[in-house]
C-alpha cells in the first residue's frame, strides 16, 4: 500500500477547547484542516506504531468522510489496529468504555456533542487517551503547538472501507476491526446495575419510562437495552433513529431542547420516569411524572444512595463536582464523610482523580455524571442508575428528590446562557468583572454578603498541574454563589454562562420555582456583569 506525505500549510485556530475541537462543518470541510489537525494529534502522540486505535462518532454529517480520512492517515501513521463502530457509530461513553476494555493507545471520537448538525452547523473530534478519558490540557496544548507549525501529513492510499459489515479484515499491517458499538456497552451497564429488578419493575408496570434519543447516538443504545433488554414498552425511546442533522434538533438533553419529552412529562399521562441524552450519549437530563431533576441535584442524590445500586454496593471512595457545579453533593459527602473534589469545567479534569481511586461518582451542572466505570460521562448509565434507584427505594422520583431535600435542604440552581455574544463585548464584560473583584469581598448586597470574589484556579492533587483562570466566582456568606464563565465549546461568538446557586433549608419553602427563589441573585449577577446594559439584550437565550 502507498503512503503519501502531502504537503500542507497550519492553521492557527486548531485549539481544542472544553472537549476538543469543535467547528463548523464548512470550516472541517476546507482542504487539509481535518487532515492538519489529526496529524498534529498524531504527531504530538509518542511511539503509536503497532498500537490500537479506536474511531466512531456520534453519526453527524461529515462523520463517514471524517472517518474514511482518518482510517487512512491512522494506517500512514503506522497504527497496528483499528477497532470502529459499525456505521463509524459509537457514543462517547461507549468509546471510553471499548478504549479500556481492549487496552487500546487511545481513540478518536467525532463528535460537536450537543451542537446542531448538518451542513451549516457544527462537528468536533477529540482525541481520548489509554485510560478511555479526554486527553488532559498538556496533550490538548500539545495538539495546537504541532498544528501551527505543521508542514505535511500522512496518508494511505486505499479503497474507502466497509463500514458497515461487522467483521475484521487485514490491510497490509493493519487489521481494522468494525464492531457492534452497543454490545461491550450493554454488556458493562448489565455488570453494574440490576437487571432482573429493572425487568421485574418494568415489566409490572411499576415503572412506565419515556426516553428521548433526540436522533442522535443513544437512540441504539436506548432501544437495545431498555426496550430488548429490560422490555419497556416498543416505542418508550423516542426519536430514536440517529440522523445526521438530528431532525433539525439541538441534540442537547434540557428543557428547552427536548421539549416534546418535557411537555410528556409535566402532562397528565406522564409516565413515571422520563429522560434524554444529548448528540453523543455523555449528557443526562432526568425527569420523573411531574418533576425535573436538576444535574446537580442528581449527583447528589446518587451519592447519598449509591450503595443501593449493586456496582457501587461497597460505597465510594470520593466524589467530585465541577466548580459552577452546585453544593448539593458537597451536602451528602460532608454527611457520609466522604472526599469531595472541586474541579473545573470539562470532563478532562476528573480523569485522573479517578484513576487515582479518590473518587467514585462525579458530575457537571451541565447534564454530566459519570463514575469510574468509564472515563466519560455518560448519559445512559445514569438513566439506569435513577432507574435502579427508584425500583430500590420503591419511590418515584419526585418523592425521592423531596426526601432528599428535607434532609439537606434544597439547592436552587439555575444557569442563564447569553450565546452568540460579541467577542469584543464578552471580553469587555470579562475586563470588567475582573477590575470589580478586588471591590467585593465585605461589601453587602440586601442579604447577601460578599465572602470572596475570585478566578478560580486548580492545582490537580495527583500530577499537580495548575489551570488558572477557570471562571470568575463570587461567594457570599450564606452560602451562594454567582459564577460567570466564557464557554470553550461554542462555535459562533462568545457565551457567557451565568451560575446561580442559593441554598435554602426549609422544607416549606422547597416547592418555590427556582427562578423565583432565585431572583435576588439573578439581578446581582446583572449588576455586576453587565450583559444586559452593554448588549441590549433583554433575557437569556437558554435558561437551564
Ligand atoms: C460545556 C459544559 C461543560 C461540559 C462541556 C462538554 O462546556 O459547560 O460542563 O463539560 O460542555 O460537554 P463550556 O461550553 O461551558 O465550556
Ligand atoms: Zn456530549
Amino acid at each position: 500500500m502507498k503512503i503519501k506525505t502531502i504537503k500542507t500549510k497550519p492553521f492557527d485556530d486548531q485549539n481544542p477547547g472544553t472537549s476538543g475541537l469543535r467547528k463548523k462543518v464548512k470550516v472541517f470541510q476546507h482542504k487539509n484542516y481535518l487532515e492538519n489537525f489529526v496529524q498534529s494529534i498524531f504527531d504530538s502522540l509518542e511511539n503509536i506504531a503497532g498500537e490500537t486505535l479506536v474511531l466512531g462518532g456520534d453519526g453527524r454529517y461529515f462523520n463517514r468522510e471524517a472517518i474514511q480520512i482518518i482510517i487512512k492517515m491512522a494506517v500512514a501513521n503506522g497504527f497496528a489496529r483499528l477497532i470502529i463502530g459499525q456505521g463509524g457509530l459509537l457514543s462517547t461513553p461507549a468509546a471510553s468504555h471499548i478504549i479500556r476494555k481492549y487496552q487500546a493507545f487511545g481513540g478518536l471520537v467525532l463528535s460537536a456533542s450537543h451542537n446542531p448538525g448538518g451542513p451549516d452547523e457544527d462537528f468536533g473530534i477529540k482525541y481520548n487517551v489509554g485510560n478511555g478519558g479526554p486527553a488532559p490540557e498538556k496533550y490538548t496544548q500539545a495538539f495546537y503547538q504541532h498544528s501551527l507549525a505543521l508542514k505535511s501529513y500522512k496518508i494511505a492510499e486505499l479503497d474507502d472501507i466497509d463500514l458497515d459489515t461487522i467483521g475484521s479484515q487485514q490491510l497490509d499491517a493493519i487489521a481494522i476491526d468494525i464492531i457492534d458499538p452497543v454490545a461491550d456497552y450493554a454488556e458493562l451497564m448489565q455488570s453494574i446495575f440490576d437487571f432482573d429488578l429493572l425487568r421485574e419493575s418494568i415489566g409490572s408496570g411499576y415503572i412506565t419510562l419515556r426516553f428521548d434519543a433526540m436522533h442522535a447516538i443513544t437512540g441504539p443504545y436506548a432501544k437495545k437495552i431498555l426496550e430488548d433488554i429490560l422490555g419497556a414498552e416498543a416505542g418508550s425511546v423516542i426519536n430514536a433513529i440517529p440522523l445526521e442533522d438530528f431532525g433539525g434538533g439541538h441534540p442537547d438533553p434540557n428543557l428547552a431542547h427536548a421539549k416534546e419529552l418535557a411537555e410528556e412529562m409535566f402532562s397528565a399521562s406522564a409516565p413515571t420516569f422520563g429522560a434524554a441524552s444529548d448528540g453523543d450519549g455523555d449528557r443526562n437530563m432526568i425527569m420523573g411524572s411531574q418533576i425535573f431533576v436538576t444535574p446537580s441535584d442528581s449527583l447528589a442524590v446518587m451519592a447519598a444512595n449509591a450503595r443501593l445500586i449493586p456496582g457501587y454496593a461497597r460505597g465510594l471512595c470520593g466524589v467530585a463536582r465541577s466548580m459552577p457545579t452546585s453544593q448539593a453533593v458537597d451536602r451528602v459527602a460532608a454527611h457520609y464523610h466522604l472526599p469531595c473534589y472541586e474541579t473545573p469545567t470539562g470532563w478532562k479534569f476528573f480523569g485522573n482523580l479517578l484513576d487515582a481511586g479518590k473518587i467514585t461518582l462525579c458530575g457537571e451542572e451541565s447534564f454530566g455524571t459519570g463514575s469510574d466505570h468509564v472515563r466519560e460521562k455518560d448519559g445512559l448509565w445514569a438513566v439506569l442508575f435513577w432507574l435502579n434507584l427508584i425500583a430500590r427505594k420503591r419511590q418515584p422520583v419526585a418523592a425521592i428528590i423531596q426526601d432528599h431535600w428535607r434532609q439537606f435542604g434544597r439547592d436552587f440552581y439555575a444557569r442563564h446562557d447569553y450565546e452568540a455574544v460579541d467577542g469584543d463585548i464578552a471580553n469587555g464584560i470579562v475586563e470588567h468583572l475582573q477590575a470589580l473583584l478586588p471591590t467585593l469581598p465585605g461589601q453587602a448586597f440586601g442579604e447577601f454578603v460578599v465572602s470572596y470574589a475570585d478566578e478560580f484556579s486548580y492545582t490537580d492533587p495527583v500530577d499537580g498541574s495548575l489551570s488558572q483562570n477557570q471562571g470568575i466566582r463570587i461567594g457570599f456568606d450564606n452560602g451562594s454563589r454567582i459564577i460567570f464563565r466564557l464557554s470553550g465549546t461554542g462555535t459562533v461568538g462568545a457565551t457567557l454562562r451565568i451560575y446561580l446557586e442559593r441554598h435554602e433549608a426549609n422544607s416549606n419553602l422547597h416547592e418555590l420555582d427556582a427562578q423565583v427563589a432565585l431572583a435576588d441573585l439573578i439581578e446581582l449577577a446583572e449588576q455586576f456583569c453587565e450583559i444586559k446594559q452593554r448588549t441590549g439584550r433583554t433575557e437569556p437565550t437558554v435558561i437551564t
